[in-house]
């Protein structure tokens, strides 16, 4: 038996699974928040957020920020409080042909290969008074099915080990320790299969 096939045919369909029901979509918070696109005047107000929910040596400068979104806006998912209209959490990424995770995919936004196979997750954020009620997951659903409509093959991130379990629930799986040491920290590298 191919055991790699299986693997990842395991992967995904645990994702389909949790993505494709058709309530998968919380519909309290669908009321409460407009998922899209980031707009190019919302950089700053990402980068802000990032200093909030990741330390100094994890978090995302401002200048990378900017980069990104100039680059890639339609690589990012943001959550936005249709109260006040500001970004309560996201999720953005950059898509590649590579399939392991590497450092550079933080610092390096010419990395960005549209049409690439994988995407490499960057950051998910949500700020401290949102957290705890299936925003991180809500957008996490909506990315993961949104790259499978426009064909990609998997999604791979890094984390630290207190994260593993979140993202296991999120459909993805533990390929063990990663490249990565951002931050001085170490990492593990997950990846959710989207298509066989
Ligand atoms: C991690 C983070 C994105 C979670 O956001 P959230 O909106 O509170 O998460 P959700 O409410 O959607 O939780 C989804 C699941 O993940 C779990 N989870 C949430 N935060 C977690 C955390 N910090 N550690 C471990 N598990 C967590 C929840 O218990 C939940 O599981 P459940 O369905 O069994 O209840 C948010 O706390 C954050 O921005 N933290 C700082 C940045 C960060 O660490 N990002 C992830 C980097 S790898």
């Amino acid at each position: 038996m191919d055991h790699k096939k299986t693997r990842k045919e395991a992967g995904y369909t645990k994702t389909q699974a949790l993505s494709e029901k058709d309530d998968f979509t919380d519909e309290n918070l669908s009321e409460r928040f407009v998922f899209r696109n980031i707009l190019p005047e919302e950089a700053d107000q990402a980068a802000r957020i990032e200093e909030i929910c990741f330390p100094p040596n994890e978090a995302c400068s401002e200048r990378m920020m900017r980069e990104r979104v100039a680059k890639a806006p339609e690589m990012f998912l943001v959550a936005v409080d249709r109260q006040s209209g500001k970004i309560a959490g996201f999720l953005n990424g950059l898509p590649t042909d590579e399939c392991i995770f590497r450092d550079a995919f933080f610092t390096d936004a010419e990395l960005y290969a549209p049409e690439g196979k994988n995407v490499m997750l960057l950051g998910l954020d949500v700020l401290p008074e949102y957290r705890g009620q299936g925003l991180a997951r809500e957008i996490m659903f909506r990315y993961l099915r949104r790259e499978r409509e426009r064909g990609r093959e998997s999604v791979i991130l890094t984390c630290l080990d207190s994260k593993v379990k979140m993202y296991e629930k999120m459909g993805f799986q533990d390929r063990g320790m990663a490249q990565s040491s951002w931050g001085g920290e170490q990492w593990h590298e997950m990846n959710c299969v989207l298509e066989v």
